[in-house]
């Protein structure tokens, strides 16, 4: 077969089920090491499976739940790396299981594990809900008086198509140390919302802050020491460090530590103290102020 050919054989066979027909066609198997159980605790349990050119890590998981372990618990949705519900861990690193071919483990043992950074519900499922509990707390997109839609300059939509991105994955969330190991989940949003709010504040029409809240609210983007392992492991090659943690972390910078802004923060906090709703909204030159730094 020629090499042209054999590529989109793979390619064609990526997202394909595993049958018991196209064992009998190679009789080579793979072992897979799969962690069967809940947050009380649990182990890897060995699996033998058919081995099939091009297959994926998560048509293996299934093949297992088809034919050896019925109550096999894993998420999955659109078998295609779109809908991030498929997220996992590899050897100890955070993957989409359909995008991961099971011969990129060549040589080496395949040990699958739900996300460590959330609490383990069964088998290879996490509970991400945290992450959305974050989501509702960061201040919404607030056009003002503005109405869709909106007219932007280009270079200024060009820069919200990268965080847009975002597959909700929390592959990010899981490498993070601040949360996997330091467990600072009450303080830190990490870096899948550091994204949200990167594109919040770099939105041209929007006239909220966020600033306040990644400093002194449960942002916490302090704790980030720019390691990169987000941006490392981030299925939609997000610039996560680059393009939004060291943004913000210079925005907040710039507000906090210039001592011209320190005052005029102090003033803005003083009347939000004495206003009746605690204010929150940025004043209405927001576009302006962006469309000079772009
Ligand atoms: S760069 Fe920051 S947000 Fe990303 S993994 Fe490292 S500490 Fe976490
Ligand atoms: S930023 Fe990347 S790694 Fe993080 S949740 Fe979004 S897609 Fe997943
Ligand atoms: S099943 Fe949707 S990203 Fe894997």
């Amino acid at each position: 077969m020629s090499e042209t050919a054999k590529q989109k054989n793979m390619a064609s066979k990526a997202h394909a089920e595993v049958h018991s027909d196209d064992a009998a066609k190679d009789g080579r198997t793979r072992t897979l090491h799969i962690f069967r159980g809940d947050g009380e605790g649990g182990d890897l349990v060995e699996y033998e499976i058919p081995m099939i050119e091009g297959m994926v890590v998560l048509d293996a998981v299934l093949n297992i739940q088809a034919h050896q372990a019925g109550d096999l618990a894993v998420r999955w949705n659109c078998k295609a790396a779109h809908c991030g519900s498929c997220s996992a861990e590899i050897n100890g690193k955070p993957k989409l299981l359909c995008k991961t071919r099971v011969e990129e483990y060549e040589g080496q043992d395949i040990r699958v594990m739900p996300l460590q950074a959330f609490p383990v519900v069964k088998d290879l499922v996490s509970d991400v809900s945290w992450n959305y509990g974050v989501s509702a707390q960061i201040p919404a997109f607030n056009p003002g008086n503005e109405q869709a839609p909106f007219t932007m300059f280009e270079e200024d939509v060009e820069r919200l198509y990268e965080p847009r991105k975002c597959i909700e994955c929390f592959m990010c969330q899981d490498v993070c140390h601040v949360l996997r190991t330091h467990h600072k989940h009450p303080e830190f949003a990490g870096p899948r919302f550091f994204v949200r709010m990167q594109y919040l504040e770099m939105h041209p029409m929007d006239q909220s802050s966020r600033l306040q809240f990644l400093k002194e609210g449960r942002g916490g983007v302090q704790y980030c020491n720019i390691t990169k392992c987000c941006s490392e492991v981030c299925p939609v090659d997000i610039h996560i460090t680059d393009n939004s943690i060291i943004p913000l972390k210079e925005r907040v910078a710039d507000e906090y530590y210039d001592p011209a802004k320190w005052l005029m923060r102090k003033i803005r906090g003083n009347r939000r103290n004495g206003s009746a709703n605690g204010g929150g909204a940025r004043p209405n030159h927001k576009r302006a102020e962006i469309r000079t730094n772009g």
